[in-house]
């Protein structure tokens, strides 16, 4: 196998991308997510990594910048998602290289923590722990054992919180 490339989005990948989540997810949810997220001014391209294999973007993962809030007080952490990878590619730890150039990234730009709701075992492994143990919670009505949270920097989550994702986020659910 090639090697995997990690690398931030450019100007020309965005129809790559959205071919990448409607592959994975086998429908346009998360494409149109995406799209909202653009348009809304939420999205921002220095938070969005492709896998590249061979000149072709196989896979790519979303960090959306959230407030968790707490007590009245509030701090920017990094929401991961959508990721996916083509169904042809899955299985052979590109979802994997691009949840840790993720922790890389969020770490290089100075970010507290990531949380994610995705399935839990899955990211279990990379270091994110059960919302409940953290006390974290969050807008979506997703699942409560769905998210997940990782502190980048240690005690960022500490106390917990809740955490508001953007509007086009509820809308996917
Ligand atoms: C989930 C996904 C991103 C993983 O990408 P990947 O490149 O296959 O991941 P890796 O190769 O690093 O890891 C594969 C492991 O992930 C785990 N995994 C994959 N899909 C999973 C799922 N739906 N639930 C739990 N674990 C899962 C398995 O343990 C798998 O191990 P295996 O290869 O021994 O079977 C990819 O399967 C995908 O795009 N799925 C569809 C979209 C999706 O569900 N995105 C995530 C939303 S949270």
């Amino acid at each position: 196998m090639h090697a995997i490339t990690v690398r931030p989005e450019t100007s020309e990948d965005a129809r790559a991308i959205d071919v990448v989540h409607i592959s994975a997810f086998g429908g346009e949810a998360e494409a149109h997510l995406i799209s909202a997220l653009r348009a809304s001014g939420s999205y921002n391209r220095e938070l969005s990594l492709v896998a590249e294999l061979n000149g072709r973007i196989v896979g790519h993962v979303l960090l959306t910048r959230v407030p968790l809030r707490k007590d009245g007080e509030e701090k920017i952490v990094l929401a991961l998602g959508p990721m996916s990878v083509v169904p042809s590619q899955s299985h052979r730890g590109i979802g994997s290289e691009l949840i840790k150039a993720s922790v890389e990234l969020a770490r290089e730009k100075g970010y507290g923590a990531i949380i994610v709701v995705g399935h839990p075992e899955y990211y279990r492994r990379f270091g994110f722990l059960p919302a409940k143990d953290i006390k974290v919670t969050c807008n979506l009505p997703a699942p409560a054992d769905a998210l997940t949270g990782m502190e980048i920097v240690e005690a960022n989550l500490a106390g917990g919180g809740h955490v508001e994702y953007p509007e086009p986020f509820i809308e996917l659910f």
